[in-house]
């Protein structure tokens, strides 16, 4: 015989809890956090003046990613990510400021415990996975090191 307590229930996806609203706040105050926060000063750099466009697309890999219909992919013909962030220098830094604004907003559109917990993990793997650099700072070029190694 079994009990049965809240524990059991089956586990619900991101999306589930979000729904596409959710999903869109958090994208929101997500790019909201890079903009403003002086922390997030380096990666807000990075993006295009007009953060629209990227928002949009954020929302749509994001409601995949979290268990809903695969609309990036429908758009973009992938998940995968590495293309749209080569032409960047991603290290360690610059992947933490994106987590730190990803941690706000999760904050700020007061997701509860059991989301923060759920994403938490994952959302740090999938940063990982943007990550293109192993170092937060370019290697400085020497151009006699560059001409010494020609000859
Ligand atoms: C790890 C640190 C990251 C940095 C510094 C970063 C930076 C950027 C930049 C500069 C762009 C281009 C924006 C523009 O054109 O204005 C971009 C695009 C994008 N990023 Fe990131 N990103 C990071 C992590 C992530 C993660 C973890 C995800 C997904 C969960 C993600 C999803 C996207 C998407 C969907 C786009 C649009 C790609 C497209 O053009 O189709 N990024 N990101």
């Amino acid at each position: 015989m079994s009990e049965t307590s809240p524990s059991e229930q089956p586990p619900r996806s991101p999306y589930e809890i979000l729904g596409d609203q959710g999903i869109k706040d958090l994208v929101a105050a997500f790019y909201d956090v890079m903009d403003t926060n002086p922390e997030a000063a380096e990666i807000r750099a990075m993006h295009a003046e007009d953060l629209s466009p990227v928002r949009s697309k954020l929302t749509a890999y994001l409601v995949g990613w979290m268990g809903g219909p695969p609309v990036y992919q429908a758009i973009a013909g992938t998940v995968c990510l590495t293309d749209p962030h080569a032409p960047f220098h991603i290290g360690p830094r610059q992947r933490d400021q994106w987590l730190m604004c990803m941690d706000e907003a999760l904050e700020r559109i007061g997701a509860s415990e059991e989301l923060k917990t759920m994403l938490k993990l994952p959302m740090q793997h999938v940063a990982e996975t943007v990550q293109n650099q192993e170092t937060s700072d370019p290697a400085p070029r020497d151009p006699n090191i560059i001409a010494a190694s020609r000859s």
